[in-house]
């Protein structure tokens, strides 16, 4: 199959083209190399996803380019057989200071993405949503038929995408599916994110801040698990106009997870506590029913054994990763 993978220089986005790449499928990357955080982690992923393509039977094509721009994305569109978009302005804090710029990408640039597929009659449009559609908990964990009250920019852009994506599959027949991620960890992860953070400053003998008081709980799920669910929409039309929750085995409070870090890197650190950003979620824990329901989705990886292989997987590459986490 040809496939888009716009964002694909981005950590979840990087996933996909690799894995695609390796199963012989032809992959087009789409991405503008937002510097939000330092873009050598990209020019890192897309430098393997090349090195891959030599000795596999699929292609790797990078074209640099903006989803904003609708010329560009209808000309990527134009000869593949799906899509899967994962382009975003992906902070939630960034949102907070430029929420128009993040409405441009998100919905605008999302937009765009849909236009081109159903001009060019592509057979999916695979979008990566969020857990932040969710906002504030009514109860726990979530489930698709939560009310959705996002309290952020940046979940408003992802909960008003979804509509876009369930709208185009009904009027216009365009296969859709929302995956609503909660929070993605992994090799090449952004850096700005708990996880890479708590491992860079413990390994740097600083100690892990926490902001808030730490009993905050997050679903953290490992990329791989993710990886899984988009490749089987590859294939199967189950959950086409649906929006899916995809999260992890179990859930875990911030402070833990700062001292799982902790103990395995440094363990005479104290933690230190910093101010709670309002617009981060207090809970989030996703009910995986419909995923396991739809597609068979049963995310393999704990917590504490995804933590372990990252800090693994960190200390191996820390020669060029750790240099560009404390960049960014
Ligand atoms: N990582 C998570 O925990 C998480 C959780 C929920 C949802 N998501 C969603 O998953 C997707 C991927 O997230 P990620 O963690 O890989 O983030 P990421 O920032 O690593 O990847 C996003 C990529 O999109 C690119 N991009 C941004 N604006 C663009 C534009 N205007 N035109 C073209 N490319 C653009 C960036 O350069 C980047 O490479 C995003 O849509 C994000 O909102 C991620």
């Amino acid at each position: 199959m040809k496939a888009l993978v716009t964002g694909g220089a981005g950590f979840i986005g990087g996933h996909i083209a690799e894995a695609f790449v390796g199963d012989g499928h032809d992959v087009v990357v789409l991405d503008n190399f937002e510097p939000y955080y330092h873009t050598g982690i990209k020019e890192h992923t897309v430098e393997r996803c090349r090195a891959l393509a030599e000795d596999s039977a699929g292609s790797y094509e990078l074209a640099e380019g903006d989803v904003r721009d609708a010329a560009f994305v209808d000309s990527l569109v134009a000869d593949v057989d799906v899509i899967y978009h994962q382009a975003a302005q992906a902070g939630v804090r960034t949102s907070v200071e430029q929420p128009r710029t993040v409405t441009e990408i998100n919905v605008n640039g999302t937009l765009n993405v849909f236009e081109a597929a159903r001009a060019a009659d592509v057979e999916r449009v695979v979008m990566a949503s969020s857990s932040s559609v969710y906002g504030k908990p009514q109860y726990l964990p979530y489930d698709e038929e939560h009310p959705n009250e996002p309290v952020s920019p940046y979940g408003v852009s992802k909960l008003a995408t979804e509509h876009y994506a369930r709208v185009y599959h009904e009027v216009y027949g365009l296969p859709t599916v929302s995956l609503r991620y909660f929070t993605v960890y992994g090799p090449r992860m952004r850096p700005n994110m708990a996880i890479s953070n708590f491992v860079s400053r413990c390994l740097h003998g600083e100690p892990p801040v926490v902001y808030g008081d730490g009993t905050q709980t997050r679903d953290f799920t490992y990329v791989d698990d993710i990886l899984w669910a988009n490749r089987e929409l590859l294939t199967t039309d189950v959950a086409d106009g649906e929006a899916v929750n995809l999260g992890s085995t179990d859930r875990i409070e911030i402070k833990t997870l700062a001292e799982e870090v902790r103990d395995q890197l440094a363990p005479d650190l104290e933690i230190e506590y910093g101010e709670r950003n309002e617009a981060d979620a207090e809970h989030t824990h996703s009910d995986i029913s419909k995923a396991n329901e739809l597609l068979g989705y049963e995310p393999t990886t704990s917590i504490r054994e995804g933590v372990s292989r990252f800090i693994d997987w960190y200390r191996e590459n820390e020669d060029w990763y750790d240099p560009l986490v404390r960049a960014s």
